[in-house]
């Protein structure tokens, strides 16, 4: 018989989050950055990551590089594999946030519940769902993978924005169109916001 996880018990650890927190002098936090692919997710995510390094914080930017081809590499696009990333996703950057990190995820995060399942992991002044709003017709003509070019000649199915859903946050923390908004532009925001909340 398989008893799964009812058997483990918690353990509690000496070294609170807020132990960790106070000796790197930033707040944990998860930044949640959603949007079609080819919005600007990775270049922004990435770009306020070497930002916040230049400022000594100490941070952890999880995007499809270091997970689907590592944790989630079991997993593909269907529905329920895209709710399974997520959810593994989500509790990773729990993790990291419990060791005291800013943490930048950066995922296309289709679904409006996956989001709020990862949002309630968090304390509310510590999570901030970035949403990159850039629209499809922009993303399409980027293209930087081909992938668009794929998904309408039907050689991919289910991709996102052509025959798989995007929810659209209602409630972001912060939105960006990276159409209208340089790179730079956007970090600038991320930045002020996270001093207005006293994470850094
Ligand atoms: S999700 O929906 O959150 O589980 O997706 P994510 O883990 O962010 O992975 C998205 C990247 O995988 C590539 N790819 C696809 N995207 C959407 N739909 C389909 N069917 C698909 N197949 C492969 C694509 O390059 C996405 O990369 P980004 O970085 O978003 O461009
Ligand atoms: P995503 O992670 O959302 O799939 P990427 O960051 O991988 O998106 O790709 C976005 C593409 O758009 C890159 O080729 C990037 O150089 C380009 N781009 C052009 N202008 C911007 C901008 N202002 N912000 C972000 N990316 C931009």
């Amino acid at each position: 018989l398989d008893s799964k996880s009812t058997d483990v018990v918690w353990h509690s650890h000496s070294v609170s989050r807020k132990d960790r927190s106070e000796q790197k002098s930033q707040k944990p936090c998860l930044l949640w950055f959603t949007g079609l692919s080819g919005a600007g997710k990775s270049t922004v995510a990435n770009s306020l990551d070497c930002a916040l390094f230049k400022l000594g914080m100490h941070t952890f930017l999880l995007d499809g590089d270091n997970v689907r081809h590592g944790l989630n590499k079991d997993l593909g696009f269907s529905d329920t594999d895209r709710v399974e990333n997520i959810r593994r996703i989500g509790e990773a950057s729990k993790l990291f946030s419990d060791a005291g990190l800013i943490v930048l995820s950066a995922f296309i995060s289709p679904f409006k519940s996956d989001r709020q399942m990862v949002r309630s992991l968090f304390p509310a002044d510590e999570f901030i769902e970035v949403f990159v709003s850039t629209p499809l017709n922009i993303c399409e003509k980027r293209d930087p993978k081909g992938l668009y070019k794929k998904a309408r000649a039907g050689t991919i199915k289910h991709f996102t924005g052509i025959d798989s859903v995007y929810e659209a946050p209602e409630n972001p923390e912060i939105t960006f169109d990276t159409s209208r908004q340089s790179v730079d532009e956007c970090v600038e925001q991320l930045i002020e916001l996270l001093k207005s909340r006293n994470i850094i």
